[in-house]
C-alpha cells in the first residue's frame, strides 16, 4: 500500500480545522496510520524543507512552519501520493479548485493549510521523518 505524508500546517491548526481536514481525508478512502500534534524547531523545519533551501521563500516558509503546532499524519491508500495532492488542490489557495482542502481552509500561497508529499519516494522519506516503523 502506498504511503504519503499529510501535514496540517500551523494556520489550519490555529483556525481549528484539524477535525475537518482529517474527515475529508478519511472520506476519500485514506487510512490514518500514525499522527501526533507537535511544534517543529527551526532546525527540524529547515531539514524537512531542505529541497527549497535556495528558493527565495525558504526563510519565510521555515518561519511559518515553526509559528505554531502542526499535525503530521501518515496516510495509506492506493495511489496515495497523487490522490492526496489532488484533494489538497493547487499550492496557491486562491487558485485551488473548489472543494479542495486548500480552497476550503487555506488563505494564500504560503498559508495553504496542508502539505502533501510530491512523489512516492518522498512519501516514504517524509513519513519516516516523523514516524518510526513501530508506529505503523
Ligand atoms: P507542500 O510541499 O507544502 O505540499 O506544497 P507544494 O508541494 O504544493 O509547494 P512547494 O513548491 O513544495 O512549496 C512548499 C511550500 O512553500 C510555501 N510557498 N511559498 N511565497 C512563495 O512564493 C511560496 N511558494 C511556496 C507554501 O506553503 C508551499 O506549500
Ligand atoms: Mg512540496
Amino acid at each position: 500500500m502506498e504511503r504519503t505524508l499529510l501535514i496540517i500546517k500551523p494556520d489550519a491548526v490555529r483556525a481549528n480545522h484539524v477535525g475537518d481536514i482529517l474527515k475529508i481525508v478519511t472520506d476519500n478512502g485514506f487510512a490514518i496510520k500514525a499522527t501526533r500534534m507537535m511544534r517543529l524547531t527551526t532546525d527540524q523545519a529547515g531539514r524537512f524543507y531542505a529541497v527549497h533551501k535556495e528558493r527565495p521563500f525558504y526563510h519565510d516558509l521555515v518561519k511559518f512552519m515553526t509559528s505554531g503546532k502542526i499535525v503530521p499524519v501518515a496516510l495509506e491508500c492506493e495511489n496515495a501520493v497523487a490522490k492526496l495532492r489532488e484533494i489538497l488542490g493547487a499550492t496557491d489557495s486562491t487558485k485551488a479548485a473548489p472543494g479542495t482542502i486548500r480552497n476550503l481552509f487555506g488563505t494564500g500561497l504560503e498559508q495553504n493549510a496542508s502539505h502533501g508529499s510530491d512523489s512516492v519516494e518522498n512519501g516514504k522519506i517524509e513519513t519516516a521523518f516523523f514516524f518510526g516503523e513501530f508506529e505503523f
